[in-house]
């Protein structure tokens, strides 16, 4: 099954670029750099990803991310995912920043672009991986701060498919950022938001309502409103759901807690991401595997999730189907040699 599981074409749709940074690269740029790391070693820092909750994380994650600064630090930071994502037979990915996290420590909004970029270039010839980029906007900080930065992404559009929102999700509801997103939606943006990882439901609501957003981050918790499930089903809304980091950060106790196989069997078109690999304990394919055993997914759930990621994407509908057939061909290739 690990084979399966490692060479089904998939997307991957929710990743954070900042939550790729292995302390390895962590530890060798801010040597570079000249910088100090609240750790000792690359094993300490392994040693400190206990998380009790969100924010728990959050802090640790803000604090790695200092150690970037330069365009080739955001080129390699993006390369290294690529190489690994390449490994996983991941053929499409769509990927967050967090522009706030640097251009308030001094750094160009365009040196984090353009190193991430040039990266996002050579993986589409290196390895025929195909990419957008989501930014994000800090929600623990303010709308204005939000907006200051849409300004210069409507730069850049070219570059960027569409904006998210994300960071501490309760006390900042997706109603907080209305004006930013209606401003990112006339200008060609599409939308996507955090909503319902720790928030109630009433978050997802408003980031369907307010936000208009195409697809719902995370999500899990829409299962607690059932007018929501039918909304987000009647909708074909899909939700990018993160099992490894869930699990990490507290949202279910155990794999076989998680509600991934009931969002499944409610029709609801759910994928499977890594959010930050770096600090969860996995990738894409870790994820895939630790659910496949963890709730015993069928070779059916395993195929659908993978045409979800690519269904779920912001790919123009021809290039879907090319890689919705792939998975067809794949599937009846890999029965054939079993
Ligand atoms: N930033 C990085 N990972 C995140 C997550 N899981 N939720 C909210 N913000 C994040
Ligand atoms: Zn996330």
């Amino acid at each position: 099954m690990n084979a399966f599981l490692r060479d089904i074409p998939k997307a991957e749709l929710h990743l954070h670029l900042e939550g790729t940074l292995e302390p390895e690269l962590m530890f060798s740029i801010a040597q570079r750099n000249g910088i100090s790391l609240p750790f000792e070693s690359i094993e300490s820092a392994r040693n400190a990803y206990q998380f009790t909750d969100l924010q728990s994380f959050l802090d640790i994650y803000y604090a790695g991310a200092n150690v970037l600064q330069t365009e080739r630090d955001f080129y390699e930071l993006t390369r290294a995912y690529f190489q690994k994502a390449a490994r996983q037979n991941l053929r499409h990915v769509e990927i967050f920043f967090d522009p706030q996290t640097h251009t308030d420590r001094g750094i160009e909004f365009e040196t984090v672009l353009n190193g991430i970029y040039y990266a996002l270039k050579e993986a589409k010839s290196e390895f025929g991986i195909s990419s957008k980029l989501i930014l994000c906007f800090l929600r623990h900080l303010s709308a204005d701060a939000a907006m200051a930065t849409l300004e210069k992404a409507i730069f850049y559009q070219d570059k960027i498919v569409a904006v998210g929102l994300d960071s501490s999700e309760i006390g900042h509801p997706p109603a907080k950022f209305k004006t930013v997103f209606d401003r990112a939606r006339q200008n060609g943006f599409l939308t996507v938001a955090h909503a319902g990882e720790e928030g109630p439901p009433e978050y997802i609501w408003q980031a369907l309502e307010l936000l208009k957003v195409s697809r719902i981050d995370h999500g899990v918790r829409c299962l607690e409103d059932e007018k929501l499930v039918e909304r987000l089903h009647r909708d074909r809304i899909p939700l990018t759901v993160c099992p490894l980091s869930n699990i990490k950060l507290c949202v279910f106790d155990s794999i076989e807690k998680h509600n991934l196989k009931q969002l499944l069997d409610r029709g609801l078109c759910v994928t499977i991401n890594s959010d930050d690999p770096a600090y969860f304990g996995g990738y894409v394919l870790e994820n895939l595997e630790a659910v496949q055993t963890g709730l015993n997914l069928s070779r059916q759930d395993i195929v659908q999730l993978a045409k979800n990621s690519f269904t779920a994407s912001f790919l123009p509908e021809d290039s879907k189907q090319a890689y919705l057939e792939e998975i067809d061909d794949f599937v009846a290739s890999f029965s054939e040699v079993e």
